[in-house]
């Protein structure tokens, strides 16, 4: 695996499961440090993860990497604030923030759906974004840049469900449209400060979040004809985009909401 990101400091936000615990991994493989963060150390008990007994901290530290993990509810202002306060203290600085951590309230319309459901879904998967996004920058801008990579890389997870309606998903879909669009005005708000902010918008993947869709016959089906590429994604295929958008390579990649979807979109 190169070291391609060797020395270079990232935080990632619902670093515990799925797709921010494959984020978390292969930032480490990479060589950099992680400071990884979520509600809870331990992966949601849906997961597909192998080793998901083993906290992603401590799956780093045991691969020879560098990593701390830190409770923070990424829809807190508070607790956003001081996790970036903490990895400043630990390391230094903030090269890579991930926003990643995100939820999903099952299918509905929005007819059946609840306030009280809007409300969780746009303060995680919205107000998240934005709280990780303004902290983590507050922190790039104080920092000088590096060669090839600036002052710092903002990396969102959205989803297609930013991109395109999907069926049933009404919250969900505002949320992540509120990413895609946020991805692209900060990315000309903070371009002079050379600092990039790009989003990964992926399609339908194995993780807890998607676990019931998929126990189902009828729905794994669905999912599976719905994306043209004979298989599902997984939080790998996320990883390594996200790894692209961290790495020297993406210095004059911003405001792209980059698809990781098996061409879900591109019909
Ligand atoms: N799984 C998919 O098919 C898919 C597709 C597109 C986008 N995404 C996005 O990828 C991201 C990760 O999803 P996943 O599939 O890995 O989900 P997941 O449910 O497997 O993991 C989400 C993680 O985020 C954490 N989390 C939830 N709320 C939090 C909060 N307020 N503060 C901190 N951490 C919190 C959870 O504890 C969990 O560890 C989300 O933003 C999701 O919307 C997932």
């Amino acid at each position: 695996m190169s070291k391609n990101l060797e020395n270079r400091i990232a935080i990632v936000t619902g670093a515990s499961s799925g797709n921010g615990r494959a984020i978390a991994l292969a930032l480490a493989d990479r060589g950099a440090a992680v400071l990884c963060s979520d509600l809870q150390p331990t992966a949601l008990a849906g997961g597909y993860e192998k080793d998901i007994d083993i906290p992603t901290h401590e799956a780093i530290i045991q691969s020879g990497g560098r990593a701390e993990y830190k409770q923070a509810d990424a829809s807190k202002s508070s607790d956003v604030e001081a996790l970036v306060a903490a990895c400043v203290e630990l390391y230094g600085r903030v090269d890579i923030m991930v926003n990643n951590a995100g939820v999903f309230t099952g299918l509905h319309s929005i007819l059946d759906e609840t306030e009280d459901q809007y409300d969780f879904t746009m303060n995680v998967n919205a107000k998240g974004v934005w709280l990780g996004s303004k902290y983590a920058i507050k922190q790039m801008v104080t920092q000088s840049p590096l060669a090839g990579a600036g002052r710092g890389r903002i990396i969102n997870i959205a989803s297609i469900g930013g991109l395109v309606g999907l069926a049933l998903e009404p919250s969900y879909c505002a949320s992540k449209g509120a990413v895609v669009n946020l991805t692209r005005q900060l990315a000309v708000d903070f371009a002079p400060e050379l600092i990039n902010v790009n989003a990964v918008c992926p399609g339908f993947l194995a993780t807890a979040m998607v676990r019931p869709f998929l126990e189902n016959k009828e729905t794994k089906s669905s999912l599976e004809a719905l994306t043209p590429w004979p298989r599902m994604g997984t939080p790998e295929d996320v990883a390594k985009a996200v790894c692209f958008l961290a790495s020297d390579d993406a210095e004059w990649m911003t405001g792209s909401n980059l698809t990781v979807d098996g061409a879900f979109t591109a019909r």
